[in-house]
């Protein structure tokens, strides 16, 4: 596509010129695996060069020094998990704990999964589910290498999973046009793809809302800036079924970001819009549901 037509269309979300230079400058992060090594034991014992970050789990890689994570022992030995920042932050609003029953309705290739097993600690349940065939073997090589031991994985479809009302959080991150990430997103840019891939994730957002217990909570995510495929989602659930209320998405840390668009109502500004140049990492959203008791 165009890139002055996608630029322009950005520019109705933020600053184009700003995030369009940081999408050339994106830092590299990942999240140290606390069920194998704790943070202050693997800088004992790693050379990679690192920034420290508010969250002690997760690390920038020094910027002078890019190379291949995915070659380091550190990879192979599942001691780390190279992530953008975003990603990371996802499942810190999710915020499991040890006695909760989790499910991840679209969880390849586990990044967002591993991490909630790493904050649940590899107590509880965790569930990790995906559509398609192909995936699973990549989110099995996760589990392997991050030492997971408290999961069960599905194969089934997240529009249509039938699991009323039995698990205590939700996570959906959601297929999407994936427009936060690569520098060449307008090429991927298509103005009508996110009104097409809206209606799979409205389905699957009810779906997996039906899945959670009366208490529980729901965070929904994509990687993309569209509204359609994001506040448009949030608020047809909210709209439909009168025990759905968002609540604040919150890090517990200090990370820059924006709130979600208030044209759709003012309680959007609960939800979480991170641009790349904010982190100088992936553009995300994200919402957190409350299912009434
Ligand atoms: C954004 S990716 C998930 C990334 C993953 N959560 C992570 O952090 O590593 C979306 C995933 O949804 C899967 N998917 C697509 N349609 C689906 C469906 N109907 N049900 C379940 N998963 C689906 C895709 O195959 C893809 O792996």
């Amino acid at each position: 596509m165009e890139k002055k037509a996608f630029l322009e269309w950005l520019s109705s979300y933020t600053q184009a010129d700003q995030c369009l230079e940081a999408f050339y400058s994106q830092n590299d992060f990942f999240r140290v695996n606390t069920l194998k090594i704790s943070p202050k034991k693997f800088r004992e014992i790693s050379k990679i060069t690192v920034k420290p970050l508010s969250y002690d789990a997760a690390f920038q890689i020094d910027e002078n020094k890019r190379f291949e994570i995915g070659k380091t022992w550190e990879y192979f030995l599942g001691l780390i998990y190279p992530q953008s920042l975003p990603s990371i932050l996802t499942s810190l609003v999710l915020n499991p704990n040890k006695s909760d029953i989790v499910l991840d309705v679209a969880a390849s290739p586990g990044s967002k999964f591993s991490h909630i097993a790493m904050l649940m600690e590899n107590k509880g349940i965790l569930v990790g589910n995906e559509l398609k065939e192909e995936k699973i073997s990549a989110l099995y090589a996760t589990i392997n290498r991050m030492n997971i031991l408290n999961c069960i994985v599905t194969i089934r479809d997240g529009s249509r999973l039938d699991w009323r009302s039995r698990f205590s959080k939700v996570l959906l991150d959601a297929p999407c046009t994936a427009l936060g990430s690569g520098a060449a997103a307008w090429e991927r840019w298509q103005p009508d793809n996110s009104s097409k891939i809206s209606a799979l994730q409205k389905r699957m957002l009810f779906s997996a809302y039906d899945a959670l217990k009366p208490g529980g909570t729901i965070v929904y995510s994509t990687c993309t800036y569209a509204k359609e495929e994001n506040e448009e989602v949030v608020k047809n659930l909210l709209d439909s079924v009168p025990s759905a209320s968002l609540e604040n998405v919150d890090f517990g840390f200090d990370f820059a970001h924006e709130h979600g668009l208030s044209e759709y109502g003012n309680e959007f500004r609960k939800c979480c819009r991170v641009y790349p140049q904010h982190l100088r990492s992936e553009g995300f959203f994200m919402a957190k549901i409350r299912k009434a008791e």
